[in-house]
């Protein structure tokens, strides 16, 4: 049930709304009111905490410092699907992964970033084409690091379990036959796909710990979240930790256009896939 905005809840939403932009550097301008009252509306009351003004008090005094991460988990919108948009998982197939995989035949190693990752389909999505379209790469050392900030979405990824709902959307049913089985109602990703991924707890408007250089990075559709300063420093981070030669991959409505030149399209222009301008230029 929507919560009536009287004065002293609009101060309450700017108050949320600056913490969710603080600690999460999600904007939410006034007119996402209705998200906020929508998903924290049932924490407030589960809690008894008689509204948003009671949780936000809550909040603000400190008392529970877990109730203001299920709070934050809340507003994050894990929204994914396995193969999402099709067309960036053809060029890794196609393209990518040919070229590093030729690249990289000496070292043997390659490593791959999903920095929001969700519920884990698209870092499950790449590693069954890593294991079906490359056995080539048994006795390669491969990192798949899937990270994101939502615990919730952390948990389930690492689980690897999956609704009948979330399986329709885009898994096809040759990927569902060889690397799915059935319990109860879900379906259950197999254990050697599973370990392909590690997953971790990260914010990505915070400090990030050293992680090395990854050779893909995939940070598809979180950016659309930031404001500009914010889109600006992580690509800032990402250029470094990319490996010279290595690929990012941006969700269908994002793009470093205007905010970082360091990075071109690449492939095309297919897939939402970019590399370092340089890397490009020398390959021109
Ligand atoms: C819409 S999902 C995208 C999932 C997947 N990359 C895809 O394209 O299908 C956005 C994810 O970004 C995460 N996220 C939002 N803000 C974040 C932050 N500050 N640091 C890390 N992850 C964040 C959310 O928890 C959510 O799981």
């Amino acid at each position: 049930m929507p919560v009536e905005t009287n004065p002293v809840d609009k101060q309450v939403m700017s108050y949320l709304r600056d913490m969710v932009l603080k600690e999460l550097g999600i904007v939410l301008d006034e007119g996402k009111d209705y998200l906020i009252e929508s998903r924290l509306g049932p924490i407030a009351r589960r809690e008894s905490l008689g509204g948003l003004d009671g949780l936000a008090t809550a909040i603000r005094t400190g008392r529970s410092p877990e109730l203001k991460r299920s709070v934050l988990d809340a507003m994050t919108t894990n929204e994914t699907t396995f193969l999402r948009d099709v067309t960036p998982f053809e060029v890794l197939e196609t393209s990518v992964l040919p070229k590093l995989i030729e690249a990289r035949r000496a070292s043997r190693k390659l490593r791959i970033w999903y920095a929001a990752s969700s519920y884990g389909q698209e870092p499950y999505s790449v590693s069954m084409i890593l294991n079906d379209q490359f056995p080539e790469l048994a006795g390669w050392q491969v990192d798949q690091l899937g990270t994101d900030i939502c615990r919730n979405a952390l948990e389930r990824a690492k689980a690897g379990r999956y609704s009948q709902l979330e399986i329709n959307r885009g898994l096809p049913a040759r990927l569902l036959v060889k690397h799915f089985k059935k319990e109860g109602p879900d379906w259950q990703l197999s254990d050697s796909i599973r370990k392909m991924v590690k997953f971790e707890e990260l914010n990505l408007i915070q400090r990030w710990p050293p992680m090395g250089t990854f050779d893909i990075i995939f940070i598809r559709n979180v950016l659309i979240y930031f404001d500009i300063e914010t889109k600006r420093q992580i690509f800032g981070r990402i250029h470094d930790m990319l490996a010279p030669d290595g690929y990012m991959f941006l969700g269908s409505a994002e793009s470093t256009l205007n905010i970082d030149d360091r990075f071109v399209r690449s492939e095309n222009g297919k897939g939402g896939c970019f590399r370092l301008a340089k890397a490009a230029k020398a390959a021109a």
